[in-house]
C-alpha cells in the first residue's frame, strides 16, 4: 500500500505524474474485452450515458477465449442466437460459429457501439483494492511493463472463469516420459504438424469433440478420442446461407425474425432440458438413435457413447451437422473408453491392457477454474479469500463494495447469465445515484450461510475440482445460484435490491 502513497498524491491533478505512473479517474472499470466485458460495456453505456467507464484488457486483443484457444476447429458448441449480443444479434444463418468468426462478430459489435474507444489493450490488472476513505477502488495495473493506477466507483470483473496462463495440471501417469509432442488445447501452437501422424487426444468434453473431426478433415494419419466416460454429443443442424428461408423469414421483418430465432434458441434448449429432467430414458435412447443414424454400422456405442449419467446432468455437446460423428467413416478415428495405466515414450498403455501408440498426445482434460482472474482482491488492506464469499444475486461477492463478478450460464449460453449481470448492475448504480448512496456491499447472515451449495451446476470433473477455487451460493432468498434465464431476466429487472445488500453514503 505504501507504494501507492505518492502515486495517490500525483493524483491530485498533477497531470505530468511520474514517467512509471499515471493516473485515471472513472466511474466504471470493466476489466476483461471477453463477450462479458464488452456486453457490460454496453449495457453501462446505454443504461448510464452520463458515467464514464474504460474496458481493461490485459491481452493484445479483444475476444477473450475466442481469441486465445487456436485449436484445430474451434468453435462454439452453443448456438450465436442466444450466445451473441442480445443488441446487435447474430445475422449469419449458422447458428454454431468458429472461433475466428465470433471474435470478428464481437470486434464489429465495438466498432458499432463506439465500445473499441473505451478499451485500452495490454493493460493487466495487478491488483484491486477498495478504499473506504475515497470510496472507491483503487487498481493496480500493468501496461507493457509501465505502472498504471486507475481508480474507480465500481469494478465490473469480465475476467471470465478460467486461468489464462496455467491450465489445468493433467492427472496423467507417466506423461513426463513421453518422447512425441505434448499439447494442451489452450496452447496449441498454430505451427503444429499433424499431417499423418498418429494422435490421441485425452477427454470427452466439446474441445476433443471438436479437435477429432477438424484433424480427421485436415489430414491427421489416426485420431483417438481416449475418454474415461463418455459424455452426451448431440447434432445441431446449421442451415447453409444458401438454403431457401422458411415461410416465416420470408415475410416477416429482418428484426422481428432474429428476435424470434434467439427467442426460440433460449426456448428450445431449456425444454430440452426440462423434457431430459422429466424423460430421462426416453431422452437418452432418442439422443442414441440420432447418433446411430449418423454413425458407421458397425461403431461400438457401447460404452463409448453410452453415458453413465442421465442428459443434461452435465453439459450437453452440440456438434454442427453431425460432423462428429462423420468423422469415424473415414477409417482414421476411433473412440476407446478406458482409464490409462501409464504413459509410455510412444504411447499409452490401458488398464484392459491394450496400447495406443501415439506421436502427439492432447491433453484436452479441462480448464484450470478460478474467478477474478486470480487479481489480489482486498477491502481497506484486508485480502478477500474468494472461496469464504458468497455470491449475491450470482453477481456480487459478500463483504465485497461496488464489484461484480461476471459468470455467465454453464448449462447454456453464457452470455445469457452475463447480461443479466449486467442489467442488474446498471440498475444498482442508478439506484446508489438516485439516492446519493456512495456503495453498496452485499451481507450474508451466519443462518443463510448453512449448507452452502456450488455455484456453477455441473458435475463435470474439472468443475468439481475447482469448487475449492470458487465463491459459494447459498439456499435461500438472493444467495441461490442462477437458475433459468427467465427468471434471471426479472430478477435483473425487478427483484428488490434491499435483499442481502447494505447501502452505504459519506458525505463529501
Ligand atoms: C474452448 C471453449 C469453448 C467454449 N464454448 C462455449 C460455448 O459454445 N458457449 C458458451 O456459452 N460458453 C462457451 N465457453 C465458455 C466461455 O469461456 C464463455 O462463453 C465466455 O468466453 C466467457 O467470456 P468472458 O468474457 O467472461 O471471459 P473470457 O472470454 O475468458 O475473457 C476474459 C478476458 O479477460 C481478460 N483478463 C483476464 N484477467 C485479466 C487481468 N488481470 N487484467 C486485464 N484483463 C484480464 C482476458 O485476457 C480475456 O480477454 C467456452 C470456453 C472454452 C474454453
Ligand atoms: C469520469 O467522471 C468522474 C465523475 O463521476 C470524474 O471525476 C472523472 O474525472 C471522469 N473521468 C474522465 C476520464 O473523464
Ligand atoms: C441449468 O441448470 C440449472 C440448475 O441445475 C437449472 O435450474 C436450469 O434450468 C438449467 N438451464 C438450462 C437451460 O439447462
Amino acid at each position: 500500500m505504501h507504494g501507492g502513497l505518492l502515486i495517490d498524491q500525483l493524483a491530485g491533478g498533477n497531470a505530468n505524474g511520474s514517467p512509471e505512473s499515471t493516473t485515471h479517474s472513472l466511474d466504471f472499470v470493466i476489466v476483461g474485452a471477453g463477450v462479458s466485458g464488452i456486453n457490460a460495456a454496453y449495457r453501462v453505456q446505454s443504461a448510464l450515458p452520463h458515467v464514464n467507464y474504460t474496458i481493461l484488457e490485459g491481452r493484445h486483443e479483444l475476444g477473450g477465449t475466442w481469441s486465445l484457444f487456436k485449436y484445430p476447429g474451434i468453435r462454439s458448441d452453443s448456438d450465436l442466437h442466444t450466445y451473441g449480443f442480445s443488441f446487435n444479434p447474430w445475422e449469419k444463418s449458422n447458428p454454431i460459429a468458429t472461433g475466428e468468426s465470433i471474435t470478428a462478430y464481437m470486434k464489429a459489435t465495438t466498432r458499432k457501439f463506439g465500445i473499441d474507444k473505451r478499451i485500452s489493450f495490454n493493460h493487466k490488472v495487478a491488483a484491486a483494492e477498495w478504499r473506504s476513505d475515497e470510496q472507491r477502488w483503487r487498481l493496480e495495473v500493468n501496461n507493457e511493463g509501465r505502472r498504471k493506477i486507475y481508480w474507480a466507483k465500481f469494478v465490473i470483473m469480465g475476467t471470465g472463469y478460467y486461468d489464462y496462463e496455467k491450465p489445468l495440471k493433467a492427472d496423467i501417469p507417466g506423461l513426463e516420459r513421453f518422447q512425441g509432442t505434448r499439447v494442451h488445447p489452450q496452447f496449441w501452437p498454430e505451427d503444429l504438424d499433424f499431417k499423418g501422424k498418429k494422435m490421441v487426444v485425452i477427454g470427452s468434453g466439446a474441445t476433443a469433440v471438436t479437435i477429432l473431426p477438424a484433424v480427421v478433415e485436415k489430414g491427421v494419419g489416426s485420431v483417438t478420442q481416449l475418454q474415461r466416460s463418455p459424455g452426451y454429443i448431440v447434432n445441431m443442424p446449421q442451415p447453409k446461407p444458401e438454403d431457401p428461408l422458411p415461410y416465416y423469414q420470408r415475410i416477416l421483418p429482418r428484426w422481428m425474425v432474429l428476435r424470434w430465432l434467439r427467442f426460440q434458441f433460449v426456448l428450445v434448449p431449456y425444454l430440452l432440458y426440462l423434457l431430459c429432467q422429466t424423460f430421462p430414458k426416453l431422452m437418452r435412447w432418442f439422443f442414441r438413435s440420432e447418433a446411430r443414424k449418423a454413425l458407421p454400422k458397425d461403431f461400438p456405442m457401447d460404452p463409448n457413447l453410452q453415458p453413465k449419467y442421465n442428459p443434461w446432468d452435465q453439459r450437453v455437446c452440440f456438434v454442427p451437422d453431425n460432423d462428429f460423428f462423420k468423422a469415424f467413416h473415414t477409417g482414421r478415428a476411433r473412440i476407446v473408453t478406458d482409464t490409462i495405466r501409464t504413459v509410455t515414450e510412444d504411447g499409452i498403455e490401458l488398464n484392459s491392457g491394450e496400447k495406443l501408440e501415439a506421436d502427439i498426445i492432447v491433453t484436452a482434460t479441462g480448464l484450470n477454474l478460478q474467478v477474478c482472474g486470480g487479481i489480489p482482491i482486498s477491502v481497506d488492506g484486508k485480502p478477500v479469500h474468494i472461496p469464504d464469499c458468497y455470491v449475491w444475486r450470482a453477481t456480487m461477492l459478500s463483504g465485497v463494495p461496488n464489484f461484480a463478478v461476471i459468470i455467465g450460464y454453464v448449462n447454456a449460453s453464457w452470455t445469457l447469465g452475463a447480461d443479466a449481470s449486467s442489467r442488474l448492475i446498471v440498475r444498482l448504480f442508478k439506484h446508489l445515484e438516485d439516492n446519493k448512496y456512495t456503495n453498496a456491499t452485499p451481507h450474508i447472515t451466519e443462518e443463510e450461510k448453512k449448507d452452502p451449495v456450488q455455484m456453477l451446476t455441473l458435475k463435470s470433473t474439472y468443475v468439481r475440482l475447482a469448487n475449492g477455487n470458487l465463491p459459494h451460493a447459498g439456499r435461500t432468498g438472493p444467495w441461490k445460484p442462477r437458475d433459468n434465464y427467465f427468471l434471471d431476466s426479472w430478477t435483473a429487472s425487478r427483484a428488490r435490491l434491499e435483499d442481502g445488500l447494505a447501502f452505504g453514503r459519506v458525505a463529501t
